[in-house]
């Protein structure tokens, strides 16, 4: 990371306001610091992420997975204990910055871990990324702008940028031979990305997007957009939704008769976590991801075992999102012996992190605190994901306009 300003926060102007912090707190002191915080007071974990609505889904697999992580570290972080203040975002942006404010300045939370809604990242990241702390830990959202033009020491991603998924997928619908395409999404910061991305790759491979249909968020009526889809033709759709949007959209297009015909691409949020209702609908639709669930690796086995037993239910990428979350925060933690005001530490420690073992396979941490990672092809059959390969290997976002990178 070099000493420019990112997100109105030079690295050099970061490290002296938590070095003045430090000092503060070991002066106040004989006990050393590190020491004396350890096993005594509880380490705060705010978690702003969505339980109702089309998201719902998402923000219980974040959630329960890295429960599940900090569970079996044996509860705590650092030697802390461990207490979570949760906070349904409702996807509501409007909401977003009393929330953030609510968890950062009230509840004194000492790490944010959210959210899933790339509208609702931008506006943490503009309150949270100008501060030293809390530090955020984005679990999911993909907004290219987080760790781009917003990027700052204190922000990290243990997800994807909304073009890491989505540019691979336009150049698997270019090499499977489409040439006219459409794309469509929901009308928001993410959709916009994705498509972006995933139109970038397709054209440059030679291919031509003929519409970019945007649907309000989180709005699920179809009807006019297929119709529309039918008449027009494409030899291909390249689409983003996620969750019940997903749901509902590939039961709708499969209805339409167009399934077999118009083949469906996007990125892999298109099938993710939902392939039991989506049932014989999702027959076929190749997406790209940085997860597929028969990703055959030790840590992939564990984790999924793990995940159902404590909860029943087939983990999902977000639930990898959550527990490599976890991961994150045992290892920064474990680093500076729980002492959570060694921010400078913490950050160092997080900015070191690479994870070989992770059940996505191996990533680390790039220089805008986003994970370099492989994106793999998947294909739905009989109502599982199946890996087709690797369609990037080693895939860093281009972290346009961020000034750590
Ligand atoms: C987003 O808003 O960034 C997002 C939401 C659901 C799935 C993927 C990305």
């Amino acid at each position: 990371m070099n000493d420019k300003a990112a997100n109105g926060v030079s690295r050099r102007k970061f490290l002296k306001g938590t070095a003045a912090a430090a000092g503060v707190s070991a002066a106040a002191s004989i006990v050393p610091v590190r020491f004396a915080i350890a096993g005594t007071a509880k380490v705060k974990l705010g978690i702003l992420l969505p339980y109702s609505g089309t998201y719902a889904m998402l923000g219980n697999s974040i959630t329960d997975a890295l429960k599940l992580r900090i569970a079996q570290a044996g509860g705590k972080l650092g030697g802390r204990a461990v207490e979570y203040v949760r906070i349904d975002s409702e996807m509501s942006v409007p909401k977003a910055p009393q929330n953030t404010k609510k968890l950062a300045d009230k509840d004194k939370v000492d790490f944010i871990v959210g959210p899933v809604h790339s509208g609702i990242a931008q506006v943490m990241a503009k309150i949270l990324g100008p501060r030293s702390t809390p530090i955020m830990i984005v679990p999911n959202a993909g907004s290219n702008v987080v760790t781009g033009p917003l990027c700052s020491p204190n922000i990290f991603r243990t997800s994807f940028t909304n073009w890491q998924p989505a540019y691979p997928g336009g150049q698997v619908m270019a090499k499977d031979g489409h040439k006219r395409a459409i794309t469509i999404a929901w009308k928001y910061s993410a959709g916009r990305q994705m498509m972006a991305a995933g139109r970038e790759a397709f054209e440059k491979a030679g291919g031509n997007v003929i519409k970019n249909i945007e649907v309000p968020f989180p709005k699920v009526e179809f009807q006019a957009n297929l119709s529309e889809i039918a008449a027009l033709k494409p030899d291909a759709v390249f689409a983003f939704f996620s969750g019940g949007g997903a749901v509902k959209f590939v039961k709708d297009y499969d209805a339409a008769g167009i399934r077999k015909t118009i083949p469906l691409y996007g990125p892999g949020f298109l099938t993710e976590g939902v392939s039991k209702a989506q049932g014989a609908a999702a027959e076929g639709i190749r997406t790209t991801l940085h997860y597929s669930a028969d990703l055959d690796n030790a840590a992939n086995r564990a984790f999924r075992a793990a995940y159902e037993k404590a909860t029943g239910k087939a983990a999902n990428v977000f639930a990898v999102q959550g527990y490599d979350t976890g991961s994150l925060l045992i290892k920064a933690m474990a680093a500076v012996g729980g002492d959570t005001g060694a921010t400078a530490d913490l950050v160092k420690a997080m900015e070191g992190a690479e994870f070989p073992e992770s059940p996505r396979g191996h990533w680390k941490m790039s220089k805008a605190h986003n994970p370099i990672q492989d994106i793999y092809l998947r294909e739905v059959h009989g109502g599982k994901q199946q890996l087709q390969g690797v369609a990037a290997k080693a895939l860093a976002d281009p972290a346009r306009g961020c000034r750590m990178a």
